[in-house]
């Protein structure tokens, strides 16, 4: 009989431990688990707090915990990788001119933090590898080749500084490569199968049909749009195509609710702080 008892005691608390996160939470909401998460990304580092795509910016996104920064990537005149998001470096730094005109020396004297805030004075422009060595396994990395047109070679180049780092394994899920250029996401595919790519959508894709999300899962995972034509409807044939959804770009909190409420996987924010208040949100 104590043997029986203790048989019945121990089936209760096994099933217990299988219904308690279903009661979890009050009000019948989902249990914590079940709610829904989002992908946090600091646009150009935390660009609305220090100068954009500088080490400053990143390391503001990292102590705001933002679950990736986001890189705009170009290329020299002697072909060295750097992070900047214009083709001009006039708006961003005390020069004036191309990027594809400096070399890489030249274009580390300028200064790209005083145009931001005296605070900044004398950032640098960083390399891709700087920004690879210094962040790799602390923070994802979403990548940009930025008018990869002009940089004929650019999707070999950070293959190449994938590669040499082992970082283009299977299992590698916190690096994604995107840009406007799909024939360069197509081409970076090719050349790193196993990392993630996305598909930049600016507005004239507002009208993206499903038969142009299929063919865009054939070779990227991710569907990343303008935020002014996301809707819920977006969102779902998106994910019935099979591919994630990050929305950029977010200033405002309204506009990060809104496409929080769209079921978003990701916003991609110069301030990360607008994405961490959502129901359920680590
Ligand atoms: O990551 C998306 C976003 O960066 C695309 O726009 O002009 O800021 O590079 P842009
Ligand atoms: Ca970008």
């Amino acid at each position: 009989m104590k043997r029986i008892l203790s048989i019945m005691v121990m089936s209760v608390l096994l099933m217990s431990l299988f219904t308690i996160p279903a009661f979890a939470a009050e009000g019948g909401e989902p249990a914590v688990q079940e709610q829904q998460q989002v992908v946090n990304v600091a646009h150009r580092g935390a660009s609305g707090h220090a100068p954009e795509n500088t080490m400053a910016a990143f390391e503001k996104a990292l102590e705001m915990k933002a679950d990736y920064i986001e890189i705009d990537v170009q290329m020299t005149k002697d072909g060295e990788l750097i992070a900047i998001h214009d083709t001009t470096v006039d708006r961003t730094t005390d020069g004036t001119g191309f990027v594809g005109d400096f070399t890489l020396e030249e274009i580390q004297q300028l200064d790209a933090g005083s145009w931001f805030s005296e605070e900044f004075a004398g950032e640098q422009i960083p390399t891709f590898e700087e920004i690879v060595d210094t962040y790799r396994g602390k923070v994802g990395l979403l990548i940009e080749l930025k008018s990869p047109g002009l940089y004929p070679g650019i999707e070999e180049k950070v293959a190449n500084v994938l590669m040499e780092r082992n970082m283009h394994r299977p299992d590698n899920n916190k690096i994604i490569i995107q840009s406007f250029n799909h024939d360069s996401v197509q081409t970076s595919k090719q050349l790193l199968p196993n990392i993630p790519h996305g598909v930049l959508a600016g507005m004239s894709w507002a009208d993206v049909t499903d038969e142009q999300l299929q063919e865009f899962a054939a070779y990227a995972d991710y569907f990343n749009p303008n935020r002014n034509f996301v809707d819920k409807n977006l969102v779902e044939r998106v994910h019935q195509a099979g591919m994630d959804i990050y929305a950029y770009t977010v200033r405002e909190q309204e506009h990060a609710d809104q496409l929080f409420e769209a079921g978003v996987d990701g916003i991609i924010t110069d301030f990360p702080e607008y994405v961490y208040d959502f129901p359920g949100q680590k």
